[in-house]
């Protein structure tokens, strides 16, 4: 069963609690990262620091303890900076079905990131049932990542 991990800041609680939603109609394993500890006073989730819940989500995919990562946060910018910081990680920042489909078809994106302040539920969870459910295309795609974990290695070994 495919296992996935899931993770998100402040701006990203409430987009989360439905990809978790759907994921488990899904029949899915989920392991779910947090951010949970909500509410501060005023009715809003607590702030927390998004480099801390997209490194646990990305650190699982890199360690082969997931099979795909989620992350969520107001932009999806910071989660998709941290995610790519861990080896083997291809986290795709999408915005819609299309960029969400030619991240698996082309990019093998094992990380899918959003912005729960930028795309809405309805478009999000159409994403995330496209993303998960669309094969690598392989081929020339594959010499692509294969140099992209060359540029890895590489610049790790600087
Ligand atoms: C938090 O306010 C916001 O900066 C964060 O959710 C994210 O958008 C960062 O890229």
């Amino acid at each position: 069963m495919l296992k996935v991990a899931i993770g998100c800041d402040h701006g990203g609680v409430e987009l989360k609690e439905g990809i978790v939603a759907l994921l488990g109609s899904m029949g899915l394993e989920i392991a779910d990262m947090g951010t949970g500890d909500c509410c501060s006073t005023d009715g809003k989730p607590a702030s927390v620091d998004y480099p801390d819940y997209g490194a646990k989500v990305a650190r699982a995919v890199s360690a082969g303890e997931v099979d795909k990562g989620i992350l969520v946060c107001g932009t999806g910018i910071g989660m998709s900076i941290v995610a790519n910081k861990f080896p083997g990680v291809r986290a795709a920042l999408c915005h819609d079905a299309f960029t969400a489909r030619m991240s698996r078809m082309h990019n093998d994106a094992n990380v899918l990131a959003i912005g729960g302040r930028v795309t809405g539920r309805e478009v999000a969870l159409d994403m995330v049932n496209i993303w998960l459910s669309t094969p690598f295309e392989g081929g020339r795609h594959q010499r692509r990542l294969d140099k992209i974990s060359d540029i890895e290695k590489s610049s790790l070994s600087v």
